[in-house]
């Protein structure tokens, strides 16, 4: 049976009492369990390519966290085998008994009726499926169904000696890790020194895996999704926002024989892969222009407001807001790291980071402060925290989520 043919996994064949434990299993794996949608997969590897046409030319590319019988990675690797040039393709999968979402797991029959298949192994070990430019069958093509496969000696846990040989035999990886895996996830990537594409989430944006790497150039937001929503296939009868099954629906995700469907709006692509995206300067005023014209009422006649206990920096609530010709320190949206271009702006700090903040400057604020800021109208940046009065230790809060730049130029 060949793979193209055969992409039918085993909860599609289950009682409503599995559907049940299904549901508690999918509930308990933390959301890990996102099957990634083609048409997310093709937009963010179509801005590689635009940027350069060779990006995946004589690459060893590794789908690790996944499995061709399922995941559209290897599919859509699969496909542009030969266009894109690749010298070899692998995927890995992860052992059900490893993976709690995978109750009443049952082998594909592309799996249970190829010689290879161990009874056993199906259950504990994880699989990898390699492509290479050799046409298996003959069919005149090198795609999908010259895949080879063979279980993994362990589970596919992408920590695994195994895995992890792999990665270092890899150019580039690309997958969607286990969310509750990302810091670890990334980790490994850097640790093996290779280009990667993977979706993460907003959140992670300000975690210490993630921003200082953005701040040095070594890691990036992707291409794409920023600001849409990425839909997700789901296990059947996996907990779903009614809100966001409609909005996958109206996606053209409706709910079929293999998934449900969700949709985020946080999702997104971290790589180090480059793209024209990021060379694309932010087209922006000056500041007196935003103060006569900006669309926003909060900038127009009216102008940025300074921090109380950082007076050099300006806050700036938008991004599009951004003066053109303003040297200083500025705070800014965690936003602008989707618009950013490192020849145009460097980034300082996250002010998340408060040893960043003291760093840089920004004066940490006494208790009495606190006390007495809100009473007597303060505004401003950096909040002193008023509401979190009764602290026993000088500290600053932030009123957003910001981060501090400044002019490439400037610097
Ligand atoms: C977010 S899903 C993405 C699946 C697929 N890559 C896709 O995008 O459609 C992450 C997958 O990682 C697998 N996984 C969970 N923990 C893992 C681990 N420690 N090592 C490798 N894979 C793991 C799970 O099987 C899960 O299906």
């Amino acid at each position: 049976m060949s793979l193209s043919s055969s992409m039918v996994i085993s909860v599609s064949m289950q009682t409503s009492s599995a559907k049940n434990t299904n549901l508690n299993a999918a509930m308990a794996t933390k959301n890990d369990e996102f099957y990634t949608q083609w048409a997310d997969i093709e937009r963010e590897m179509n801005a590689y390519l635009e940027y350069d046409p060779d990006v995946f030319r004589d690459k060893v590319i590794l789908l690790p966290c996944d499995d061709p019988e399922w995941s559209n990675f290897a599919k859509f690797f699969a496909l542009h085998f030969v266009d894109f040039g690749l010298k070899k393709l692998i995927s890995t999968s992860y052992a059900p008994d490893s993976n709690p979402a995978a109750v009443n797991y049952q082998p594909t029959l592309f799996e249970s009726e190829s010689p290879s298949f161990d009874e056993r192994k199906t259950h504990t070990n994880g699989k990898m499926f390699t492509l290479e430019p050799q046409d298996i069958n003959e069919d005149g093509v090198v795609n999908i169904d010259d895949l080879q496969w063979e279980y993994l000696e362990g589970d596919g846990d992408f920590r695994s000696d195994e895995v992890t040989a792999l990665r270092d035999e890899a150019n580039i990886v690309i997958t969607n890790p286990p969310f509750s895996l990302f810091r670890p996830f990334v980790n490994w990537l850097f640790d093996g020194n290779v280009k990667f594409s993977v979706i993460g989430n907003n959140h992670a944006l300000t975690y210490v895996e993630i921003f200082p790497r953005i701040q040095t150039n070594r890691l990036w937001k992707g291409a794409t999704a920023n600001s849409t929503d990425m839909v997700f296939g789901v296990p059947k009868g996996a907990k779903v926002k009614d809100d966001d099954r409609k909005k996958a629906e109206k996606l053209g995700y409706p709910s079929d024989d293999q998934f449900d469907y969700t949709r985020q709006g946080n999702a997104c692509w971290y790589t180090n892969i480059d793209h024209g995206r990021r060379h694309e300067p932010l087209q922006l005023m000056t500041m007196d222009e935003n103060i006569k014209f900006s669309k926003h009422k909060e900038i127009r006649g009216v102008g940025y407001k300074r921090y109380y206990n950082f007076p050099e920096a300006i806050d700036v609530p938008f991004v599009d807001a951004i003066p053109s010709d303003n040297d200083g320190v500025m705070g800014v949206p965690s936003t602008f790291v989707d618009k950013y271009n490192p020849d145009q702006f460097e980034i300082l700090a996250s002010a998340e980071d408060m040893e960043a903040m003291k760093e840089i400057g920004v004066e940490m604020l006494g208790v009495e402060f606190v006390k007495t800021y809100k009473e007597q109208g303060g505004t401003g940046g950096v909040s002193p925290g008023h509401r979190k009065l009764g602290l026993t230790e000088p500290r600053y809060y932030w009123p957003f989520k910001r981060i501090l730049i400044r002019r490439k130029s400037a610097s």
